[in-house]
């Protein structure tokens, strides 16, 4: 009887190891084929650019060489051990050093990284290279959103960064001394790139056609890197255009009596880190904590891309940043509800 127990026992702890087996495999393959979505909005193998398709092109070709080695090791690998496994009455070989293939195991890796390094390093040199009659945006990254500058056109706006398509857009990503690192990565549009406190790094991106292209920040940068996104606009020369000049635009005034007030809650309220220009757009306001709002309303999201910009989601914000964006640097300002009201009035008033 016991021993037809502890059977049963040992039966019931095979099984369960069995299905934690599969229960295992099946999250393994689940997580895998999630990496084929079709449409997946950050997919970098749906290059949408001269520069994506160039670094695309020389992964391709890296990649298919690294599969071809792979199979020749592991299959080399796999028929050595079939091959010279363990039999009765077998001893094996006992010798020490072989020149030839310690040679050729040198030489032959050697050739390839050599062959490999020719593609990589033209592609390096070209990516960063200056091509004329590029656009020149400066990138600063903060925990946790981006600001773009636009110094030819004196324009300044947060997180959104609109281009004009087929026109390469020279990126360069002014780290703040008084961050830490993060990494602008826009997938389909260019490679990735370090903002690094104190550092000047550059980025070239181009876009094709006209279209809304999703980024993130790549570097581990506080417990709000993951909601630190961009959103790349890119437009025909004619919308860029007209995007710039109503960005340079003078703020609206407040009109109703209920964006007047918004407007006082501003100006005790948030001006330590956020700025409304007055006589349009300012190109420099690096020192600022926080993005300037001069033309707030015509951004789609907020709050580092996280959130799309309504009324309902902008009152949700103000009333307790870190509990909607965990790791906030805007703290709950414990506004009442008409303040709220009053601030969502006026900020949604700022084209
Ligand atoms: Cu910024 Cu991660």
């Amino acid at each position: 009887m016991a021993l037809c127990c502890r059977r049963r026992g040992r039966a019931e702890g095979v099984a369960l190891k069995k299905n934690l087996v599969r229960g295992v495999l099946i999250v393994a393959v689940i997580a895998l084929l999630a990496g084929c979505a079709k449409d997946a909005p950050q997919d970098a193998l749906d290059p949408a650019g001269p520069l994506a398709r160039q670094a695309d092109r020389l992964w391709d070709l890296v990649f298919a060489i690294a599969v071809v080695i792979f199979v020749l090791v592991e299959g080399a690998l796999l028929f050595a051990l079939f091959k010279f496994r363990r039999k009765p009455g077998r001893e094996a070989a006992q010798f020490h050093g072989n020149k030839t293939v310690e040679v050729v195991l040198t030489a032959v890796p050697a050739m390839i990284l050599a062959f490999i390094a020719v593609p990589t390093v033209s592609t390096i040199l070209d990516q960063s290279r200056e091509p004329e009659g590029a656009l020149p945006v400066t990138v600063n990254a903060r925990q946790f959103w981006f600001r773009f500058q636009y110094p030819d056109y004196n324009v300044v706006t947060a997180n959104e960064l609109h281009i004009p398509v087929q026109t390469p857009v020279r990126l360069t990503l002014e780290g703040m001394q008084d961050d830490v690192i993060h990494s602008f990565w826009v997938p389909r549009l260019a490679g990735k790139q370090d903002v690094v406190p104190g550092r000047e790094t550059h980025l070239l991106l181009e876009a094709d056609e006209p279209g809304t292209y999703l980024g993130q920040c790549a570097e581990l940068c506080g417990i709000g890197h993951g909601y630190m996104r961009v959103r790349v606009v890119a437009q025909t020369q004619a919308d860029f255009d007209r995007w710039v000049a109503d960005q340079r635009l003078r703020a609206r005034e407040p009109e109703s009596d209920e964006e007047k007030a918004g407007a006082e809650v501003f100006a005790q309220t948030c001006t330590a880190c956020h700025q409304i220009y007055e006589g349009g757009s300012k190109v420099d306001d690096s020192s600022l904590q926080g993005p300037n709002l001069t033309h707030f309303a015509s951004r789609k999201t907020f709050a580092g891309s996280l959130f799309d910009l309504d009324e309902a989601n902008l009152a949700d914000w103000l009333r307790d940043p870190p509990a909607v964006k965990p790791g906030s640097k805007m703290p709950d300002y414990e506004l009442s509800e008409e303040q709220i009201d009053q601030l969502v009035a006026y900020l949604m008033s700022l084209e």
